[in-house]
């Protein structure tokens, strides 16, 4: 379980201090696909990289298994990461290695065995329908085949928890939904919580049993994902649902086949 607690993050710009996140106090139980979702400036990518420490907060307690995170260092911050696997919107691979390369490198990271790493990104691979793609480059594949790459690098350590900022957000629908349903086959057979930051009421519909609603560094509502929309306490919400006429996805049966600021400590 992760669990905030009155935790706050000030940025330090050149222009002076910017408060990104405000009083904010979340649960997100095992087993949750958790929704943030908050227009643009909100404050959910400062939220979602307090919880693996690329950022620290200001105030407050991030607790992650009955355990206060915020000071963590070293190698107590080393296996912090490698519990938690991390997505991005554009995909972040590294353009130099191949597919079975970028999926391993989590693992050399880790100074596993080399043999075992290719053995078990194989075995990811094959978990995200790729592994004919093992020695392909990044730029041989679609946007969709390269966050499929993504999602098995980040599962690479057997993380509990996946963060995912804006991961279908470069997609067109139906590739969004294949995605999307592969996060929710590895939350289901996996057991990976995951935290699922938007700015798209479909993909919180289609995919998060919660949501919380973020507005200007402030969680304005949380709640079962169906109430949050069926009865919208926030302005936020409320215009979420007025413009967000975006047709919510389809279920997808099968997966068809079809620049880098991945943080290198997001491996380690
Ligand atoms: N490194 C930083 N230094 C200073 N201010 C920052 C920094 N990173 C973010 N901010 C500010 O904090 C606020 C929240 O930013 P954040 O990136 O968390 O928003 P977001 O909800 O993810 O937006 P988007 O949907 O556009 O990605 C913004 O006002 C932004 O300008
Ligand atoms: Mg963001």
């Amino acid at each position: 379980m992760i669990e905030l607690k009155d935790v706050g993050k000030v940025y330090h710009a050149s222009d002076g201090d910017h408060r990104a996140l405000d009083h904010i106090n979340l649960k997100i139980d095992d087993g949750d696909i958790f929704g943030i979702i908050g227009e643009s400036g909100a404050g959910k990518s400062t939220l979602v990289r307090l919880l693996n420490l690329l950022e620290r907060p200001t105030e407050g307690q991030i607790i992650i298994d009955g355990d206060d995170i915020t000071n963590y260092e070293g190698r107590q911050l080393r296996e912090l990461r490698a519990n938690i696997g991390m997505i991005f919107q554009n995909f972040s691979l590294f353009q130099q290695r191949t597919v079975l390369q970028n999926v391993m490198f989590p693992l050399e990271v880790r100074r596993e065995p080399k043999a075992q790493n290719a053995e078990r990104a194989h075995e990811l691979l094959r978990l995200v329908s790729l592994d004919d793609k093992a020695s392909r480059y990044p730029s041989e594949l679609s946007g969709g085949q390269q966050q499929r790459v993504a999602i098995a690098r980040a599962l690479a350590n057997r993380p509990r928890y996946m963060l995912c900022d804006e991961a279908t957000s470069a997609l067109d629908s139906r590739t969004t939904v294949q995605v999307l349903d592969l996060l929710a086959k590895i939350n289901a057979e996996l057991g990976v919580t995951m935290v699922v930051i938007t700015h798209s009421l479909a993909v919180c519909r289609h995919i998060c049993n919660r949501t919380a609603v973020i507005d200007s560094g402030h969680i304005v509502e949380e709640g079962l994902t169906a109430n949050v929309f069926a009865n919208p306490q926030s302005k936020v919400a409320r215009e979420l649902l007025e413009w967000g006429f975006e047709k919510a996805p389809e279920s997808s049966e099968s997966i068809s086949s079809e620049e880098t600021d991945y943080p290198e400590e997001v491996g380690a």
